[in-house]
């Protein structure tokens, strides 16, 4: 469960204001009848995913776990930063998880790359390859590198350690997948990358890092159910939507997404790509950005507090953290620090934030929302990811635009291949 709150004084009459329009938008959503319809299966999906196909998921991630060291997860945009996200949410950013999960084919940076390759050698690696499209310039470069090294490593076996997540039926890596013989995973056509953690482009690398994947689907499946209507007085994630609007209109340009748990950090990645690709389309749009608190406090806290009013945060708080440590009591007190004697760092942590959002909105006058998840679980995850999925949807229905293409990506790749001399 998750509950949405602000610190904002919004008139409930402006907020009721939407309900004509989001009710409308609701039901084009639910019966594929708005703009971007064809991209829209993941909104039954919690409730029709391919069951036979998730089992499959769970046997290779067992086996790939049993067969490696190191697992790397190829692919970009959406067929990157949900895994990571939910790895790094869960099982936090230092931790014993083997195997070893390291991300590439999201960059053309030499340094990076070749420091992969550098790391993997001599070690037991399994490849998972993610792309819908398979033709995804970074990926390719990326995977054919993997692949000479792991040809020379495994012979004519190397199929065993590679696993293809693209379309069931077209584009190169499908063809690759399959004269090469490798296990291939689905990609459903109707739903966009960004909306894919929760198929086997984000379920098979989560099961890997055994993280419980059976959690994230029900959490998503619950969020379906408590979000299945459009009264803005019950559904949360709509009002969000709506409460994102209002500030837009009242003149803010970005929303920053703040959270106090460093192993958010990659959430936020993955929120801004939601974000900014379902919203960011013919001059409309809010700028999605993210800090994490505390630490970027001592970074971008004087702007938020001070600079150009420009921006409201949604500050997105965990109740429960992974672990807590109490602080301990000092005899000699040389650092004068025993004051937090007792206290646990969970709850300085929680005071930290609410001086904050005291600061931000009483002071900065920074409008703030408030998310509250009860835990860094893959339930919370699931849960957190469907929220944030009708959110976007409908809060860029309300600005009459398509939420689900992205063709102003398509620009940067254009000029690209005409410069690196692609027929
Ligand atoms: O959301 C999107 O559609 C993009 O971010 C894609 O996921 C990204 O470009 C990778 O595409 P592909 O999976 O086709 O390699």
């Amino acid at each position: 469960m998750l509950k949405f709150s602000s610190e904002h004084a919004f008139l409930q009459e402006d907020i009721m204001g939407y309900q004509p329009a989001v009710s409308k938008y609701h039901d084009q959503l639910m019966n594929k009848t708005g703009l971007g319809n064809d991209f829209v299966g993941w909104v039954e999906w919690p409730n029709c995913y391919d069951k036979e196909e998730f089992a499959r998921i769970l046997k290779a991630a067992k086996e790939i776990r049993e067969k490696c060291e190191v697992f790397l997860v190829c692919g970009i945009g959406g067929s990157y930063l949900g895994a990571r996200a939910v790895i790094e949410m869960v099982n936090g950013v230092y931790n014993d998880a083997k195997p070893e999960i390291i991300f590439i084919g999201n960059t053309f940076s030499s340094t990076y790359v070749a420091q992969v390759l550098k790391h993997i050698e001599g070690k037991e690696v399994v490849c998972n390859v993610i792309s819908k499209s398979g033709t995804t310039t970074e990926t390719s470069v990326a995977f054919r590198l993997i692949k000479q090294y792991m040809t020379k490593k495994y012979g004519e076996k190397v199929h065993e350690y590679i696993y293809a997540t693209t379309d069931a039926h077209k584009g190169t890596l499908k063809s690759m997948a399959d004269k090469e013989g490798y296990e291939t995973f689905v990609i459903p056509d109707d739903i966009g990358g960004r909306f894919s953690v929760i198929t086997p482009v984000g379920l098979l690398p989560i099961a890997v890092a055994g993280i419980d994947i059976q959690s994230l689907m029900d959490g998503c499946a619950e969020a379906y159910k408590d979000f299945d209507t459009a009264d803005l007085n019950k559904n949360i994630a709509y009002r969000y939507a709506v409460c994102r609007r209002i500030l837009e209109h009242q003149g803010k340009v970005a929303e920053m997404f703040v959270s106090y748990e460093t192993q958010m950090a990659m959430v936020a990645e993955w929120w801004k790509q939601l974000f900014g690709e379902s919203e960011g389309k013919n001059g409309t749009g809010l700028l999605p950005c993210s800090v994490n608190f505390s630490t970027d406090l001592h970074s971008m806290g004087q702007f938020i507090q001070e600079g150009r009013k420009c921006l409201f945060e949604t500050v997105v708080k965990v109740e429960k953290p992974t672990l807590d440590i109490t602080f301990p009591s000092d005899s000699e007190n040389l650092d004068n620090m025993n004051y937090l004697a007792g206290k646990s760092l969970h709850w300085i942590n929680q005071m930290a934030c609410l001086g904050t959002l005291q600061a931000h909105v009483e002071t900065g006058h920074v409008p703030n929302l408030e998310i509250t998840v009860p835990d860094m679980s893959a339930h919370s995850f699931g849960y957190m990811a469907y929220f944030f999925f009708r959110a976007i949807a409908m809060t860029t229905y309300l600005n009459e635009q398509n939420p689900f293409n992205q063709p102003g990506v398509e620009v940067y790749k254009k000029n690209m291949f005409k410069l690196l001399g692609k027929e």
